[in-house]
């Protein structure tokens, strides 16, 4: 079995564990640290590292950010401290986790879940124009040509009938206005309306959190394109990490 390793950064959590690299699966159980409050670089390096020391793994290390990432700098910050703007993510995890920044991978979180789903998921054989959507606290996007990644789509930032997309539409907005699933579904139709009238996408897969309730919702959809929910719910980031990392992706 060849192994690696993930680390999936969110608003709330901070989820890592060993990957095996050819099912496409967790080696074990994932550790999960909530997120510290403010979400500075620094107080979130420090929670990398004791994750991945918990594991004692000294292999390359995959670590997604909910931020626009470029040749290993985060360049925006949604739902995360406003610190890591500008920040060198890859050389602040280098040197935290004591190790040269070519073992260190760093990449979008919405992009990782789509190299996870499209090698191991729900993506798998699927060529043409693929977008993975993933509903939580905003709304990531992945969008695959052929299986390629174009990766740092920001497409959960659409405006949508004036508003930022993801206020309205991501998992985040369900729980907190309490919407049923017949109230929050329609906000997610009009979102995919306008994504599709854009990008005219092959496929949408459905990830973050409330996939793994997809059978409440997607049956609600009123799109035009094909939609079928994430396969590998919540582990798709770490998944995800771990073979950018152990192929080096950079961006
Ligand atoms: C961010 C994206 C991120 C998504 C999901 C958005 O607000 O702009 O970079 O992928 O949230 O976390």
């Amino acid at each position: 079995m060849t192994r690696g390793f993930g680390v999936d950064i969110g608003g709330s959590g901070i989820k890592g564990g060993l990957v095996d690299l050819e099912a496409g699966a967790l080696d074990g159980e994932r550790l999960r640290i909530i997120t510290p409050q403010p979400s500075t670089p620094d107080a979130v390096a420090d929670v990398v590292a004791e994750i991945v020391e918990k594991f004692n793994w000294d292999g390359p290390v995959g670590v997604t950010l909910p931020c626009v990432v470029k040749h290993g700098i985060a360049h925006s910050a949604a739902n995360v401290d406003q610190a890591w703007i500008g920040t060198d993510a890859a050389e602040l995890f280098s040197q935290r986790l004591g190790r040269p920044k070519d073992q260190i991978v760093v990449l979008n979180d919405a992009d990782a879940a789509g190299i996870a789903e499209m090698r191991f998921g729900s993506g798998v054989g699927r060529d043409g124009l693929v977008v993975l959507l993933t509903f939580g606290t905003g709304i990531g996007t992945a969008l695959f040509q052929d299986g390629k990644l174009i990766p740092n789509t920001e497409f959960g930032h659409l405006e949508v009938d004036g508003h930022d997309a993801e206020k309205r539409a991501a998992a985040s907005v369900k729980e907190d206005k309490g919407l049923t699933w017949a109230e929050w579904t329609p906000r997610v139709s009009r979102y995919v309306n306008v994504l599709e009238d854009l990008i005219w996408p092959d496929l949408v897969i459905a990830g973050g959190g409330v996939s793994k309730k997809a059978e409440k919702w997607l049956p609600l959809l009123e799109v035009r394109t094909e939609v079928v929910a994430a396969a590998l719910k919540n582990d798709a980031g770490i998944v995800g990490a771990a073979v950018a990392a152990a192929q080096g992706l950079r961006h």
